[in-house]
């Protein structure tokens, strides 16, 4: 056993530190697993969140580390299915001894992995899953982005406010916990606000042809659809939608977010708007500072999942040096302090239910890019995010959710 312990010992790791100058030895790093869908329907998840973590390690890395030790991130591949994502989570926790846990993305991933960070009694940050129920999991879990109710909400008002439209129609992914989510909140809303919702459509993760769907919806006349689901079949929903006909504007959340949306949706998206968590358009010196290392590196703009991301990361990096150890308890204490965190998603503090407050942004689609349209403050936003938050420039103006 000892033997085997030196042998492991003076195996280099090479892969996960993101810093080559100081490649430490293993079993002297902090190790954090992650857990994300770098392959699948859901890729580009996956892959930003991997991108937008590793600016962040690379980053502590070179200030030298933490507690005195590099960073080490294991990242695992969930193929962007549950299963895999407690099969991996596992594996993290067991064999690789991780201290504190990053991922996943979609929110039923996000449940399966976090309910066995919770049962092992590990810290877990998930940067992007908007679904009520993950942190409701457990006291381990947390996360750094806006839930659904507020991002169904959002939609609501500005469908029913700024499109100024009645009548809308839903096409939602019965398979995943943030479609049905999203789709219950945004009902909740535009029905307040004395719009009508005149059908609900649905289809399944997997699916590719929704003729039957649109065309059913197509005869109601909706004057917009509402689309809570991911980039592919979003995208897809687009280009049938338009080729049946449907002319009216298509509304979706942040599930929509990656450049492989425009690759299939095309032309089709024009005149698309999205919730978001950010935008790229921010003046905000430390944002235009992200975007412009994030491309340095990885010679694309990040999306909303690589800045979730780097948030979470450093969130996660800030905790472990004021629990000032590795014990996951300090640690978890830790990240339910945090506060006023100043990210490039906006400043992030915690709350008693473990979720952060935050801004959401809505996005028009123009030619296979974002045109930023408004931001809109939760009303129970920390006053920091507001006093501490920088200069909003004359367009990038907060609008009150009111
Ligand atoms: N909010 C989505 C979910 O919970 C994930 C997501 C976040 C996708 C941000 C894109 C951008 O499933």
């Amino acid at each position: 056993m000892f033997a085997a312990f030196i042998a492991c010992e003076k195996k280099q790791d090479s892969t996960n530190t993101g810093n080559n100058n100081t490649t430490p030895k293993s079993g002297d790093t902090i190790k954090i697993g992650e857990y994300g869908s770098l392959t699948g329907e859901k890729a580009t998840f996956g892959q930003s969140t991997k991108k937008g973590i590793e600016l962040a390690q690379e980053e502590i890395n070179k200030a030298g580390g933490l507690l005195g030790k590099q960073v080490e991130i294991i990242v695992e591949d969930t193929r962007g299915l549950p299963q895999e994502s407690t099969t991996v989570v596992q594996k993290l926790i067991d064999k690789d001894k991780v201290i504190a846990v990053l991922g996943e993305v979609a929110s039923t991933n996000s449940l399966a992995g976090g309910a066995v960070c919770q049962e092992k009694q590990v810290p877990m940050i998930t940067p992007s899953s908007t679904n009520a129920d993950v942190t409701k999991i457990g006291d381990q879990i947390f996360r750094v982005c806006f839930v659904d109710d507020f991002q169904g909400e959002v939609m609501a008002k500005f469908a029913a406010n700024t499109l100024k439209v009645k009548k809308i129609a839903i096409l939602r992914d019965n398979g995943s916990d943030y479609s049905k989510g999203l789709s219950n909140f945004f009902e909740q809303t535009f029905k307040k606000l004395g719009g009508e919702i005149i059908a609900i459509e649905s289809f399944q993760d997997k699916d590719s042809d929704f003729s039957a769907q649109l065309t059913k919806l197509k005869g109601l006349k909706p004057e917009a659809l509402y689309v809570p689901g991911y980039y592919t079949q979003a995208g897809q929903i687009a280009q049938q939608a338009r080729k049946n006909g449907i002319t009216v504007p298509i509304m979706g959340g942040d599930g929509w977010d990656s450049q492989t949306l425009f690759d299939i949706g095309k032309d089709a998206l024009n005149g698309c708007y999205i919730s978001n968590h950010y935008t790229i358009e921010d003046p905000d010196p430390d944002v235009q500072k992200f975007i412009t290392s994030f491309k340095a590196k990885f010679g694309e703009t990040p999306d909303a999942l690589a800045a979730l991301a780097y948030d979470a990361a450093k969130i996660m990096f800030d905790s472990i040096k004021r629990a000032g150890s590795t014990d996951k308890k300090a640690i978890r204490d830790a990240i339910a302090q945090t506060k006023d965190f100043k990210g490039v998603t906006g400043v992030i503090t915690i709350g008693a239910n473990r979720d952060a407050v935050k801004s959401a942004v809505i996005l028009e689609i123009q030619d296979g890019k974002y045109k930023f349209k408004e931001s809109v403050k939760p009303d129970n936003a920390p006053v920091a995010s507001t006093e501490t938050a920088p200069a909003t420039t004359p367009e990038i103006k907060a609008v009150a959710i009111k």
